[in-house]
């Protein structure tokens, strides 16, 4: 992090219990929920010391607003940002502001209203596969779970299914060592991240392994060029019509960064926010059978569609509030490139900005009981996508993937409830393990079986290998999420 005490020094106040030479690295590490919280007194913003460094938190609302509008000065940069670039390059999460625009223009069309209809489909029968695979009475490790089916997921979206069982498995353990040392590394300094331990060369070797997977896959398809009709296809195919000659595209290196950073950005993310929302309807069971109700309603003993999502509502609404309580990205760093103002006072070039989502969205002046989990103040009321409420973030950097990832996590989290019970194991609060990502790694929970004939072998039946291919849809917005996002 860059020393910002010299800009406007004294205007930010600097939070309580920084140690000498540690600063704040100490309540960061050891619960940084409970750190970001006892916070949100200041209202606008707050100085953190980590080391000898120091960045400045937001706290308000308007100015997160602020700093995701004008990404020019307020650039993707930062901690994060640094080391998930050891991973994927520059591809489009983690480029600076002057690449942005024209990678944005590439990837696009792979989040298009018109796939999302035939993602939907994939996301449908893995769901259901998945609940099929269960038994009455197991004890789940949810989150694990949840990570296998979207990675699943998330590759037959990609690749079409076309992989072997044993490369799935591979990207799945090197995803798994990768994400789960990310926050680490963030928090060490560069020259203990440079000792060659046996974390590191583990970490290493996943990385590298992990590309040359990815690498494979794009050479195989490049020499096949028929479209797949999936992702990866839609983006060799991307042109930037905008680009000096009209016809720039996305070279091999620039793909594997690409499928790399959806692949990484994608799988994880909804893994966590199913595994809470999981968490959230077995801690309370009356929004669960609400729940069971509105399955059975709209599926009719029938076999799970994307077509059914207009019609989740109650399923859209929890997804909502699991995010809100539970936003994965619980904190997302901005360096400033160039001296800035910003609520009356100055930034000077190089400073990091922190903005956090958790913070505002569980800040009780602008929600009423933030930490109640309560699906129905979504009824009548509309998300603030630009300020309040920001799981995927805001701005030209919002989440690309944001209605495939709800798409996804409502049409599971229907499939999972419509055959299966939840239940907490044990009596303990389960708390979230603060990663680069809020995660809900060690979460267990029961199952009991609902029914064991009628509509369930009909969806059982359904459960087919997950072996097609994606098939883009013809109707636009075929499979429109009840969840609107606004820029
Ligand atoms: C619940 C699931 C997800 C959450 C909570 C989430 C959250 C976010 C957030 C907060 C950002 C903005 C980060 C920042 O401004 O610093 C972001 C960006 C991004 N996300 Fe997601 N994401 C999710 C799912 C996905 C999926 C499914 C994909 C792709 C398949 C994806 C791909 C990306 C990419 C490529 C960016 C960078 C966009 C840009 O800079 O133009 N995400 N995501």
């Amino acid at each position: 992090m860059t020393d910002t005490s010299t800009a406007s020094a004294g205007s930010v106040p600097l939070a309580p219990r920084a140690w000498p030479l540690l600063g704040h690295a100490l309540p960061l590490l050891r619960d940084p929920l409970a750190f970001i919280m006892s916070l949100s007194g200041y209202r606008e913003m707050v100085r953190v010391r980590l080391g000898p460094s120091s960045a400045v938190m937001i706290c308000d609302p308007d100015l997160t607003r602020q700093v995701f509008l004008n990404d020019r000065t307020f650039d993707k940069g930062g901690p994060i940002y640094d080391r998930i670039r050891e991973v994927i390059g520059d591809g489009l999460s983690t480029c600076a502001y002057p690449l942005h625009r024209r990678q944005r223009r590439l990837c696009q069309p792979s989040f298009h209203p018109t796939r999302l209809a035939g993602y939907g489909a994939v996301f449908a029968r893995a769901a259901t596969a998945k609940a099929g695979s269960w038994r009455d009475g197991d004890v789940l490790d949810v989150t694990q779970e949840m990570m296998t089916l979207t990675t699943r997921a998330t590759m037959e979206t990609m690749f079409s299914g076309a992989l072997p069982a044993e490369t799935m498995q591979r990207c799945l353990a090197d995803t798994a060592v990768i994400v789960s040392a990310f926050f680490r590394r963030m928090m060490t300094p560069a020259l203990l991240r440079r000792l060659p331990t046996r974390q590191k060369r583990r970490y290493d070797d996943a990385r590298t392994r992990l590309a040359a997977t990815i690498a494979e896959i794009i050479a195989e398809r490049r020499a096949d060029p028929t479209d797949h009709a999936d992702l990866l296809s839609t983006l060799v195919a991307a042109v930037d019509e905008e680009s000096e000659d009209g016809r720039r595209q996305l070279n091999d290196a620039e793909l594997a960064d690409e499928a790399l950073t959806f692949f990484l950005g994608g799988m994880e993310t909804t893994a966590i926010t199913l595994a809470w929302a999981l968490h959230l309807l077995a801690t309370n069971p009356d929004v669960q059978h609400r729940l069971k109700a509105e399955t059975d309603r709209v599926l009719a003993g029938g076999k799970l569609d994307p077509a059914h999502l207009p019609s989740l509502g109650l399923a859209s609404r929890v997804v909502t509030e699991t995010l809100r309580l539970y936003p994965p990205a619980w904190m997302m760093t901005r360096v400033v490139r160039e001296d800035a103002e910003l609520g009356g006072v100055r930034f000077k070039g190089g400073s990091t900005i922190v903005l956090s989502p958790y913070l505002l969205h569980r800040r009780a002046d602008l929600y009423d009981e933030p930490d109640r989990f309560d699906p129905d103040r979504w009824l009548d009321a509309q998300p603030d996508r630009r300020a309040t409420y920001i799981p995927f973030g805001a701005g030209a950097r919002k989440c690309i993937g944001d209605q495939f990832a709800l798409t996804e996590a409502i049409l599971a989290l229907t499939a999972i409830v419509d055959r299966w019970e939840l239940t907490p194991v044990g009596d303990q609060p389960f708390q979230p393990k603060v990663e680069t990502s809020l995660s809900s790694r060690g979460l267990r929970l029961r199952l009991t079986e609902r029914r064991s004939s009628g509509a369930g072998d009909a969806e059982r039946s359904a459960a087919a290998p997950l072996s097609a291919s994606v098939q883009p849809s013809t109707q636009p917005g075929a499979a429109a999420c009840p969840v609107k996002h606004g820029r």
